[in-house]
């Protein structure tokens, strides 16, 4: 039987495509192997969203060229996913070790190519192709190999970005936007409810475009409500997320669904960007600040506490000291729970990477620490403001850096670490707080529930 490691780089829809990878191995009868030196198979499920995730990509393939290749010459080595779509063949040609490069709309066919390989029917596979349908291939799971994900689970719901946003490479590695049908997704939530898991998180690039030039607006509902109506319908299920939503994407149909969904979890990721609206024109997001504050605005009117975290990309090509105070203002405004900010990346055929004004690194990093500063200041106040309330979490699994403490989460999306029990698991419970750090609060179930 053989066995495939996979290394995955990037965002959480990638983190799914390459957990529906190995559950489609692990049906063809593959093992997942504990780390790479075993395996037989190694892949590296890619990002490009950044320079530096592409780097670290081909650096760990060289690595494995280098020594897994020459101790184990058998081995296969692939790279899946957005680097291995954009850059196709021309990653072979860099690095000749590599037998596979496989695309975004093509991870459904890892299996058989891999038996190829291993087969010797074929020494090279480069499929970057387009396939329509491929946006529903995302559907198997691997719930009984992880305690996390049997408690709390993904389902991709649309591929794709139409948006070109002019800083972004995604409409160039995922493709336009394609959304799968709502009894499709309702049938892969409703499976996984009946196999334990109590939270579904909808992911998509752009998951407020579900379904918008398939699905009429039906009662004043869009595409991406009407299905949040009917995954809520499902029994079992106790807590719904989306990421990532485009603010331009909450019409009042949404901000009301919060009001009126109580499984929808007060938690929303809307991102910024720039709160200039200067830059935000030049980054074609078709938002405003104006519009941006309103909706915060409205969403905590329907949902008081609701958590808001955003990402934000300091040193776009332009960008002045003025601009950017209008960034640090609007992050002082609005409060957010936490922020992702990310220095600009220049990413080849991005409009963005050819404007003039291109921001030095040295001030990229400057405002990067700046904002950071910032952000790290609300984000403890806001955090220490939990200090002896009770909340209610989801019990999701083992914490990732101590196994013998529990990690679950709040409706609105902060992580709660506690010294709980195994029979906890995938219990919602109400936890004391009892201590703050760093974006995490430390809860005791004992106090409340015992
Ligand atoms: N440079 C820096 N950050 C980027 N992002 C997307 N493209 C770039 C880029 N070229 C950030 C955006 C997006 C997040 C996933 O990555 O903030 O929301």
């Amino acid at each position: 039987m053989p066995s495939v490691y996979i290394k995955t780089y990037g965002c959480q829809m990638n983190e799914r495509d390459s957990e529906a990878v190995a559950a489609q191995l692990v049906a063809r009868g593959w093992s997942l192997a504990p780390s790479e030196a075993t395996a037989d198979a190694i892949l590296l499920n890619t990002c490009s969203v950044r320079d530096f995730a592409e780097q670290k990509a081909v650096g760990k393939m060289q690595n494995l060229a280098a020594e897994t290749r020459r101790a184990r010459p058998g081995v296969v080595l692939g790279f899946l996913g957005c680097m291995a779509q954009s850059r196709g063949r021309e990653l072979i040609d860099r690095l000749p070790d590599v037998d596979l490069v496989l695309g975004t709309q093509k991870f459904h066919h890892t299996a058989d190519y891999l038996a190829d390989l291993l087969a010797g029917r074929r020494t090279k596979i480069v499929d970057v192709a387009d396939e329509s349908g491929s946006e529903a291939a995302i559907r198997e799971h691997l719930l009984n190999g992880n305690a996390k994900k049997s408690v709390s689970a993904f389902v991709s719901i649309m591929q794709g970005c139409n948006q070109y946003c002019t800083f972004c490479i995604v409409p160039y590695t995922r493709g336009g936007e394609r959304s799968r049908t709502i009894p499709d997704i309702v049938a892969e939530c409703r499976q996984l409810a009946a196999g334990g898991v109590r939270e579904i998180t909808l992911l998509g690039q752009i998951v407020t475009s579900y379904g918008r030039r398939e699905l009429p607006v039906r009662d004043g509902k869009s595409a991406f409500v009407q299905l949040l109506e009917a995954v809520h319908e499902i029994d079992g299920l106790e807590r719904i997320r989306f990421t990532s939503p485009h603010p331009k994407g909450y019409g009042d149909d949404l901000i009301e669904a919060y009001g009126r969904l109580p499984k929808l979890c007060a938690w929303a990721h809307l991102p910024l960007q720039s709160g200039s609206d200067r830059i935000l024109k030049l980054m074609h997001r078709g938002d405003t600040r104006e519009h941006y504050a309103g909706l915060i605005a409205k969403l905590r009117r329907v949902r008081p506490g609701i958590g808001l975290t955003t990402d934000i990309i300091v040193g776009f090509p332009g960008e002045t000291e003025d601009d950017f105070e209008q960034t640090l203002a609007l992050c002082r405004e609005v409060r957010f729970d936490n922020a992702y900010l990310f220095k600009y990346s220049e990413r080849r055929d991005t409009p963005a990477a050819l404007m003039p004004d291109q921001v030095p690194q040295t001030v990229r990093e400057d405002r990067n620490q700046r904002l950071l500063t910032v952000i790290n200041d609300i984000g403890r106040e806001k955090y220490n403001d939990y200090l002896g309330r009770t909340v209610r979490i989801l019990v999701e699994g083992p914490s990732k850096t101590n196994p013998a403490r529990l990690t679950g989460r709040t409706s609105c999306n902060k992580i709660v670490l506690l010294e709980g029990a195994p029979r906890h698991l995938g219990q919602v419970l109400d936890v004391k707080v009892t201590r703050t750090g760093s974006f995490t609060l430390y809860a005791d179930p004992a106090i409340v529930n015992l």
